[in-house]
């Protein structure tokens, strides 16, 4: 989750693209950077790590060094002054950053190659004829740098993003835009990305598939960014560049274009945000909004990683090491910890390892047995978490081989583990857990495929199946958030008053069960209780009486007739039942009062369509209730105390 800005135009960018990026601080990032073209042609690149201020102090220095350059080369008999000269030199420098009417500028949130100034966009070619920033992923970028390589190229940096550089300037000789369109054909994943020109003012072209990319219509200038808000300040003008779509943007406006060649029309629309809710791109909250984010989550965290088998090559595991585990230990908290769950049923079924489950905070203190035998790993989204940290540290000091599971590069997590799965969900602003959880589950499932992989315990066709089968989970979830919106709004409308939510679940649909019931703990601050179905009998049955909902999630799984009895016992004492369940499942609704069905896919992979229901049940009970999603009382996004 990347921030793209660009801009051509009457007025000189710098601050513009600056202000623009700081607009889309809230998508997250740990670096940052801007490439700028006069009308001279001459044309600085400025890297920073760090926030924005650091990049702005990159360009200060930049200019500095520039007029130190420029002072150096005056010549003595200068009627100047030493310092006046620098003085001068430093004005003339300025002048010439700021002067620049053409430009690009990127905050990078770190999913290829780590956090560094090489790392940070723009990237270009190495004869600098052709500066990109990119937002996604390229999904085939290691073979095309290979072949790129094997041709002389030299790369600088060990992005996906600086091979699209490389490759447009192979295609440019006079043509900007053929050479875009030819690159684009080379590419595989979803991506979008806007390149400059050197010696071309006044001409960016970008390109588009799968991830944002808009055009903002100013009065002799036109504005490029991956979302509305970077120019929302100049104009509500805008166009949406479409999947497999060129766009030439000059000061005179945008000119649109099928990769395939044909020129299309697009409609302008005049957006009427203000800039707090742009900043949520047009959703009520940030947890709304990262629901609807889910799809691109699982997306760019399954993305590359089943490009050819399933490969983890950041995980620090050899295949041979793999062979001599003789345990998994899943740790984490609260909804990280439920999605350990999930990764419990699917490692122990496709790999055939023995799996563990603690909480990290019972595990740091329970003295575990552990040795090199053993793979901890340690599920974090923030990378921070005191518990989940001690646990760690407490594996690795027992000799264990551990891996962090985490959302945010160079966190605490990722510098004390042997290795690293990302997800890449981009930054999470809501306090409640959402598309972070679904991207965990996703990791779940590809860490349990590597290692069925790598010990050979699940036949190849079987694990290209279940590859297909992670790949089309992206457009599940979409089809889930639009199908379900309606129905679980009257449920929430109906039991918005309950005092008490039960959650029964058996197998995989009993961590889902966990998570929603935490969901809407936290949000709406309703008490809930998550119970496997088969305990029913062993208490909790006690709490049902006909005030009582019980959500029971009943998706494909080897025991959902058991979990169809367990509704029926449920239903006869009187309890009122609102099923998750797998399209196609008719049995489900002659058992339960309410269903929502959720897209068929393997068994194994329904918690991820399952949850989005569940999350969404909670937001409209809490919205219904008046309260703050975003910011639930008495929690924090990051937990770095015990
Ligand atoms: C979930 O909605 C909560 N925000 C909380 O349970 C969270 O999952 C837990 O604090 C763990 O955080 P971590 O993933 O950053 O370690």
């Amino acid at each position: 989750m990347c921030g793209i800005v660009g801009y051509t135009g009457s007025r000189p960018c710098l601050e513009l693209l600056l202000a623009g990026l700081e607009r889309l601080e809230y998508r997250g990032y740990d670096s940052a950077g801007l490439a700028l073209l006069d009308d001279e042609g001459t044309l600085e690149t400025v890297h920073a790590v760090g926030n924005l201020a650091r990049l702005r102090a990159a360009v200060a220095e930049r200019a500095g060094s520039a007029a130190l350059a420029a002072a150096g080369s005056e010549p003595a008999t200068s009627p100047l002054a030493s310092g006046e000269r620098e003085e001068a030199a430093l004005e003339a420098a300025e002048v010439s950053a700021r002067r620049a009417r053409t430009g690009i500028g990127h905050t990078r949130w770190a999913t290829h190659g780590r956090v560094s100034e090489e790392n940070a966009h723009p990237h270009s070619d190495p004869e600098g004829r052709v500066h990109i920033v990119l937002n996604g992923i390229v999904e085939n970028w290691a073979e095309l740098r290979a072949r790129l390589e094997a041709d002389g190229n030299v790369f600088t940096s060990d992005t996906d993003a600086e091979v699209v550089a490389h490759l447009i300037a192979r295609h440019y000789h006079d043509d900007p835009v053929e050479a875009v369109r030819r690159a684009y054909r080379e590419l595989r994943g979803h991506y979008a990305f806007v390149a400059l020109f050197a010696g071309r003012p006044g001409l960016l072209v970008g390109a588009r598939k799968e991830c944002p990319l808009v055009v903002g219509l100013g009065r002799g200038e036109t504005f490029l960014a991956s979302a509305i808000p970077a120019f929302l300040r100049h104009t509500r003008r805008i166009q949406l560049v479409e999947d497999d779509e060129l766009v030439v943007v000059t000061p005179d406006g945008a000119r649109f274009e099928r990769v395939a060649g044909a020129l299309v029309e697009r409609e302008v629309r005049v957006v009427d945000w203000d800039d707090d809710v742009a900043e949520r791109a047009g959703f009520e909250t940030f947890m709304l909004k990262e629901i609807h984010e889910q799809p691109d989550a699982v997306r760019e965290t399954v993305a590359d990683r089943l490009a050819d088998g399933v490969v983890l090559p950041e995980l620090g595991l050899g295949e041979d090491e793999a062979t001599r585990l003789r345990r998994v230990i899943f740790v984490g908290c609260g909804t990280s910890y439920h999605a350990g769950l999930v990764g419990r049923y699917a490692v122990e079924r496709w790999a055939r390892l023995p799996v563990e489950m603690d909480i990290a905070s019972e595990f740091r203190y329970r003295d575990p047995v552990l040795d090199e035998r053993d793979l901890v790993v340690a599920i974090t989204q923030s990378g921070e978490t005191a518990d989940t940290l001690a646990a760690m540290r407490l594996a690795r000091n027992s000799g264990a081989r551990v891996v962090a599971v985490t959302n945010v590069m160079g966190s605490q997590a990722t510098r004390d583990a042997d290795g690293v799965i990302y997800t890449r969900a981009g930054l999470e602003i809501g306090v409640a857990a959402t598309k972070t959880f679904v991207a965990q589950v996703a990791v779940m499932y590809l860490l349990a495929l590597w290692l069925a992989q790598a010990r050979g315990t699940l036949a190849s066709s079987e694990i290209d199946r279940l590859r297909e089968e992670l790949r089309a989970l992206p457009e599940l979830v979409r089809e889930t958030i639009d199908s379900v919106r309606e129905p679980v709004r009257a449920i929430a409308e109906h039991w918005q008053s309950a005092g008490f939510f039960l959650y029964l679940g058996r197998h995989v649909g009993l961590p889902v069960c966990l998570e929603g019931a935490l969901k809407l703990k936290e949000i709406s601050y309703v008490p809930t209780d998550a119970y496997a179905a088969g305990e029913m009998k062993h208490g909790p049955i006690a709490l049902l009486d006909e005030r009582t909902p019980v959500v029971c999630v009943a998706t494909d799984s080897p025991v959902l007739e058991k979990v169809l009895s367990n509704i029926a016992e449920v239903r006869a004492r009187g309890a009122h039942v609102v099923a998750v369940a797998t399209e196609g499942r008719k049995e489900v609704a002659e058992h339960a009062e309410e269903v929502i069905y959720v897209p068929r896919s393997d068994w194994m992979l329904q918690p991820i369509p399952a949850i989005v229901p569940l999350q969404l049940l909670a937001y409209e009970i809490a919205r219904l209730k008046g309260l703050n999603v975003d910011q639930p009382r008495n929690l924090a996004k990051t937990v770095t105390v015990e």
